[in-house]
């Protein structure tokens, strides 16, 4: 039939149902499954908000020890995803390497049981609770080890990554080895955490449409990874940085909110389809921001440069007019860098986290009554035809 309803960018329409995040962009709340983003960043972990997401409830003491456990026990990277890893330059995108050996993963799993092509082997409780586990444990090893191999260092060995230990821990020991700051563990804990799901953004809604087509979690995850890429999207952390580094010092700032009024540049960090209001994570993201440069003892100028920039911006009848506010992305690279990752890296810092959310939302879906392929309508227009197709010579 014909289409009804033109719809760019899906700006009013719902395609799926949802009782994992709710989020009023109007007020600026955020709530997981009920639970505000606030109190759960006060009160509980990563591990616990990725068993929330997927599980629906909180986890008891027991059932988090569990889902720790089962995770910290697979460690060992498929040999053909080392291999992939490796044959990249390390002066790659570590985002493309993850979409490759994301894709890897996939083919490694196939060639193990053809049965893991697609969505059957998921309609039974064990085949989706081996899915999830292996999900989730293989993205810190995969990162870890594209982090690695990015900074020209070996792949860590698998024996080396302590047990039982919190997500964030786990993934900072494959980064470095030796004991991590538990400060910094914290911090990494808390971004991970506000990342982790923002009901039917970009990637989330990526990883739901290639999920209806049937294919595996390993290769719908390569698609939600590709999403995030995009500078619109989890690239706006590192394209923040770029943009900070770029203005350099507050005095700019004037000149380059003029190139933004003039549409010659975007302000990164800034704006979101949902949010007209401050996006309730970029205030606990700024809270943050103040502990660890407090922790490591030295303040970046970014930080100064950023203050200034999102003051004057919020002033500015451009933003205001547009309820234009600072996102999540506006103030996590800068906590990133002072943690000592590089720009390019952010982004898979994102996924990493987002991947609780890409999970919960393919393991929602696949329960969904009202599942079919996406296969969005249309308006066509081109030539209507029919046209007599010319010879080569008369065209
Ligand atoms: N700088 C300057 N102008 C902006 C910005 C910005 N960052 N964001 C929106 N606008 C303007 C836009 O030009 C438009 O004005 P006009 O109507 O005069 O043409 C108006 O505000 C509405 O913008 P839009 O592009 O229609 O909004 P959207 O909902 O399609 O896009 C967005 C949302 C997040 C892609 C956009 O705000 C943006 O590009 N922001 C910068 C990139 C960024 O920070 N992305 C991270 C988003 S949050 C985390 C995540 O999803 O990963």
């Amino acid at each position: 039939g014909l289409p009804r309803l033109y719809d760019p960018g899906f700006a009013t329409t719902a395609a799926y149902s949802s009782s994992i995040t709710f989020i009023d962009g109007g007020k600026g709340i955020l709530r997981h499954r009920g639970y505000p983003i606030e109190q759960l960043v006060d009160k509980v972990g990563f591990d616990e908000l990725s068993y929330l997401l997927i599980f629906g409830a909180l986890p008891t003491a027991y059932n988090l020890a569990l889902w720790q456990q089962a995770q910290s026990q697979r460690v060992t990277l498929p040999t053909c995803v080392r291999s992939v890893i490796t044959a990249f330059s390390p002066s790659a995108h570590p985002m493309s390497i993850l979409i490759a050996a994301l894709s890897a993963m996939s083919a490694s799993r196939t060639s193990l049981n053809p049965a893991y092509s697609g969505q059957t082997v998921y309609s039974d409780a064990a085949g989706r609770r081996e899915a999830i586990v292996t999900c989730m444990s293989a993205m810190p090893v995969i990162v870890a080890a594209i982090y690695r191999h990015t900074a020209g260092l070996p792949i860590f060995s698998a024996s080396a990554v302590p047990h039982k230990q919190s997500f964030a821990t786990r993934f900072l020991h494959m980064l470095n080895g030796g004991d991590q700051s538990k400060s910094l563990a914290n911090t990494l804990d808390i971004l991970l955490m506000l990342h982790a799901d923002h009901e039917q953004n970009c990637s989330t809604s990526a990883v739901r449409h290639l999920s209806s087509s049937g294919v595996d979690i390993f290769s719908s995850m390569c698609g939600g990874v590709a999403a995030l890429y995009g500078p619109l999207h989890g690239g706006a952390c590192e394209s923040v940085l770029r943009m900070l580094t770029r203005i350099g010092n507050v005095d700019n700032i004037p000149n380059f909110l003029e190139r933004v009024k003039r549409r010659q540049e975007r302000l990164m960090g800034f704006g979101h389809r949902i949010y007209k209001n401050y996006d309730p994570r970029a205030r606990i993201i700024q809270q943050e921001a103040r502990r660890v440069f407090e922790v490591v003892g030295t303040v970046d100028p970014l930080i100064q440069v950023a203050t200034e920039l999102e003051r004057t911006a919020l002033q500015d009848d451009f933003f205001v007019q547009r309820k234009l506010y600072p996102n999540v992305d506006f103030y996590s690279g800068i906590i990133y860098k002072a943690m000592g990752f590089e720009p390019q890296f952010f982004p898979v810092l994102f996924a990493l986290g987002r991947s609780a959310g890409w999970i919960a939302h393919w393991n929602e879906f696949l329960d969904d009554p009202d599942r079919r392929i996406a296969r969005p309508h249309q308006l066509y227009i081109g030539v209507k035809g029919p046209r007599d197709v010319p010879d080569v010579t008369q065209r």
